[in-house]
């Protein structure tokens, strides 16, 4: 891609390309990246200038637009003002600092009546200029924009002239401000209070603040990312939790070199801290981009499965679900856990691809309330996306209600339901190749496991997952190869969609122990039959050469 032509009307610059840009389709997650290959020249302006062509509303349309804080969030802000600008926008809405949350996004969007938002991040996978960047759109709803959606805006890209710019802008997002560039207004506002105020209007403020001021000492890892400017003020200032709760509260622009992904590997400071220290009662910590979450209890740790489970079994704990949940929701790798409770409870239970859109359709048409992923993803009709912060303060009101332990919850959960042990084991920076043999080596020995014992159980049916959106017929085939035992055990391999280095496998491995068997496992001894079988099955340690999971959940 090189630059033919650049010539100047006015403020207005029209800069035409000798050839189109993107060389990868967005995923279900936007355009993802490493930050060299984002900030090549023409690069992000290409991919901006694809989506102001094909999202509706653009032209006269409000817009939202912040992210995570990592390196490049600002000049990336900057650089779509400007093109917003250029492409008749009437108001951008951005936050001081650009700083602005997934969930907070969602909810702005939905609030301000925006046509869509773009949100400057990629999520969990580390920043800084060594690191990723992305760009993502959300429509209308404030949820991922549709795949049709993202077909059209990667379809436009190949085709790509030019793109529509200001030449330059002077606006300040040190404080709240309103600007104009041409005729589009900006307004740089706060980010927080809006969020703030949905929260408060969730949960019972006052019941988890007397509650933590009983002596329940909480700590939550922000992991230098988004989430800490909201958690200092929701913990810390209005709920009084001690100052220093929050830990790692200042959004770093390469998030101190961590890697912000709240599970028991890069949150590893905050999990040592509560699964062998006695200091804690409860700890917590959320990702990049703030819509993951992950829960501790003093010395245990919850499985984002049983956190869907536990929040749908105790949700009139909330004063915004105390009449009860319409429908709930998980992605199908995510353990049947909630299933038992939805049943129990009478409520209708979907089971969706993997990626936060799926729960769209069955949200904006009110079949469902809560909605949860394996991959520390919870959520509700509250936004359109998964919200980490919401989850902990959920937590925290059930906690306050039952005034009780993260762990008696547990077990207590456990003992009513019975257990879905579960464990997610992922193999990352496999070359794609090898990655790619294995996983059809897999698919195509499926239907011969089919009758035959698996780790010594029957095998009920073996496929790739395809799934039928109840809403709007919609099919998406291809979603996982599932293993299912007459047990009720599974085990369920799919290639991430979200990895920038070579490809990821995870294997996801499940088992259901009624609540009269053995409920106090450590979950790799009672899915060791299951984990043999499937090396032995897909050849993982002899085709990757690698002896055990990078990432073990
Ligand atoms: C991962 C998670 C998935 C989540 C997505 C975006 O995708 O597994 O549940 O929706 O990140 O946060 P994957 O890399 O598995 O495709
Ligand atoms: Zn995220």
């Amino acid at each position: 891609m090189s630059l033919k032509e650049f010539s100047s009307q006015d403020s207005q610059l029209r800069i035409s390309l000798t050839s189109s840009f993107t060389d990868q389709k967005p995923g279900t997650s936007g355009l993802r990246k490493s930050t060299k290959h984002f900030f090549q020249p023409h690069y992000l302006e290409s991919f901006v200038e694809a989506i102001f062509q094909t999202l509706s509303g653009v032209e006269g349309g409000i817009l939202v637009l912040g992210g995570d804080g990592r390196f490049g969030n600002t000049q990336a802000i900057d650089v779509i003002l400007r093109m917003a600008a250029a492409h008749g926008v009437k108001k951008v809405i951005t936050t001081v600092n650009g700083i602005l949350s997934t969930p907070a996004a969602s909810h702005l969007i939905r609030i301000k009546k925006a046509v869509g938002g773009i949100i400057l991040s990629a999520s969990h996978n580390s920043g800084g200029p060594e690191g990723d960047f992305g760009v993502k759109l959300n429509g209308p709803n404030g949820g991922p924009a549709a795949e049709s959606l993202t077909d059209e805006i990667f379809e436009c890209t190949q085709t790509l002239g030019g793109y529509k710019i200001f030449k330059d802008s002077q606006i300040s997002l040190d404080e709240p401000g309103k600007y104009f560039i041409g005729s589009m207004s900006v307004e740089v506002i706060d980010g927080i209070e809006d969020y703030i105020d949905l929260m408060q209007n969730i949960f019972d403020f006052d019941k988890i603040s007397s509650f933590l001021k009983n002596d329940f000492l909480i700590a939550f890892d922000a992991l230098n990312a988004v989430t800490g400017p909201y958690a200092k003020k929701i913990l810390e200032d209005i709920l009084g939790a001690n100052s220093g709760t929050v830990r790692n509260g200042k959004p770093l622009e390469d998030f101190g070199g961590c890697h912000p992904d709240p599970n028991l590997t890069y949150a590893k400071d905050l999990a040592d801290l509560l699964l062998y220290g006695n200091q804690y009662s409860f700890g917590a910590a959320c990702d990049g981009d703030g819509d993951r979450n992950m829960i501790l209890g003093r010395n245990c740790f919850v499985n984002p499965s049983d956190s869907l489970a536990i929040l749908t079994a105790n949700a009139t704990c909330v004063p915004a679900y105390s009449d009860g949940l319409l429908g709930v929701a998980r992605s199908m790798p995510t353990s049947s856990a909630v299933d038992v409770v939805a049943k129990e409870l009478g409520i209708a239970c979907f089971e969706t691809p993997t990626g936060w859109k799926f729960f769209g359709n069955l949200l904006d048409s009110g079949e469902i309330t809560l909605c949860g992923e394996e991959s520390f993803g919870t959520g509700s009709n509250h936004v359109r996306e998964k919200d980490g912060l919401w989850a902990v303060l959920f937590w925290l009101q059930i906690l306050a209600n039952k005034q009780c332990s993260v762990k008696d919850l547990m077990h207590q959960h456990w003992n009513q339901f019975g257990r879905h042990y579960y464990s997610r084991h992922d193999y990352e920076s496999i070359s794609s190749d090898i990655a790619h043999d294995l996983f059809n080596s897999v698919e195509s020995k499926l239907t011969s496991l089919v009758g035959h014992p698996f780790a010594g159980i029957n095998v009920v049916k073996a496929d790739n997952f395809t799934y039928k959106d109840p809403v709007d017929n919609s099919v998406t085939l291809r979603q996982g190869l599932r293993i299912l035992l007459e047990d009720g055990s599974r085990v369920v391999l799919r290639l991430s969609g979200t990895g920038t280095k070579g490809a990821t496998l995870r294997i996801y491995l499940e088992s259901y122990v009624s609540s009269n068997g053995n409920l106090i496992q450590d979950p790799q001894v009672a899915l060791s039959k299951l984990i043999r079988s499937i090396d032995s099955f897909a050849e993982v340690t002899k085709r990757t050469g690698m002896l055990e999971p990078t990432v073990i959940t």
